[in-house]
């Protein structure tokens, strides 16, 4: 059976867990070969060599996706790796719920260099190698914290936002050559990410979630994976500029 990523050399950003390494898992099932970054260099060393004890082809190098000069060598590294790059997933992204008053001139230039300068930096980077190969995939990780307001998680909110204007201008810029650029909106989905912000998520009662949620559940790591899957692949070839919402119906409201 043939795999929808095919032939494709795919990079993945915060790849170590939560989302980023599901994607991982997912893409070498569909048959990418991967190029993994993320700062947790333990977690990283551990998924790349999951994936290649079960057969993949793994490029895995700690990487800062707020460090220019570190993207221009991530992206080096594929292309001598693997002689091209087909998909970036700007997935790597860090919480921070502060409000408006409560945030500190540190913590929101923190956020704002990887969740926002980190994506700019990738696309930057990458686009050089996309054009190389004829075309290419762009996924950046928004929000529907990009979308909608929550009161709280001023810099986060920010940050999210731009990825979405981001990716519509980049998308703008580079259709005539053939690179796609998408944005992904997850909810609330069970990761680490959440897990550490919000211990208490855990013992959420289903009577809460139903409340907050129109499907019923917190989201999977799996239900955003599909979709960047999706957009990573050429069965989105005709979409682009788009913003995907995966978020069980929370912003349906
Ligand atoms: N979990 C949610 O509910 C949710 C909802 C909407 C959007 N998102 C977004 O999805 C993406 C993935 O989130 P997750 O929930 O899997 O989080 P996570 O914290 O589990 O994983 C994020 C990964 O990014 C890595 N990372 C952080 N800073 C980095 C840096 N400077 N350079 C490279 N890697 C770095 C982390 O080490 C981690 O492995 C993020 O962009 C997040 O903002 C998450």
């Amino acid at each position: 059976m043939s795999g929808r990523l095919d032939g494709k050399v795919a990079m993945i950003t915060g790849a170590a867990r939560g989302m980023g390494a599901t994607e991982a898992r997912l893409f070498a099932r569909e048959g990418a070969r991967l190029v993994l970054g993320d700062v947790l260099d333990e977690a990283l060393a551990k998924l790349a060599s999951e994936l290649e004890g079960a057969g993949h082809e793994v490029l895995a190098q700690r990487r800062d996706v707020t460090q220019e000069s570190e993207w221009a060598a991530f992206v080096a590294a594929a292309e001598a790796r693997f002689g091209r790059l087909d998909v970036l997933v700007n997935n790597a992204g860090i919480l921070d719920m502060a409000g408006i008053e409560e945030t500190s001139g540190e913590a929101w230039d923190r956020v704002v260099a990887v969740n926002q300068t980190g994506v700019w930096l990738g696309m930057k980077a990458a686009v050089p190698a996309m054009r190389r190969a004829g075309g290419g995939s762009i996924v950046n990780k928004s929000s529907i914290f990009g979308i909608v307001g929550s009161g709280g998680s001023a810099a986060y909110h920010a940050t999210k936002g731009a990825v979405r204007l981001l990716t519509k201008t980049a998308a703008l810029q580079y259709a005539p050559e053939a690179i796609r650029v998408n944005s992904v909106h997850p909810g609330y989905i069970d990761t680490p990410m959440v897990r550490e912000a919000m211990p208490e998520v855990g013992e959420m009662s289903d009577e809460l979630i139903a409340m907050q949620v129109p499907l019923g559940r917190m989201g999977l790591p799996e239900d955003i994976a599909r979709g960047v899957l999706y957009l990573a692949s050429d069965e989105s070839s005709y979409v682009t500029g788009a913003e995907l919402v995966i978020d069980g119906g929370v912003t349906a409201r």
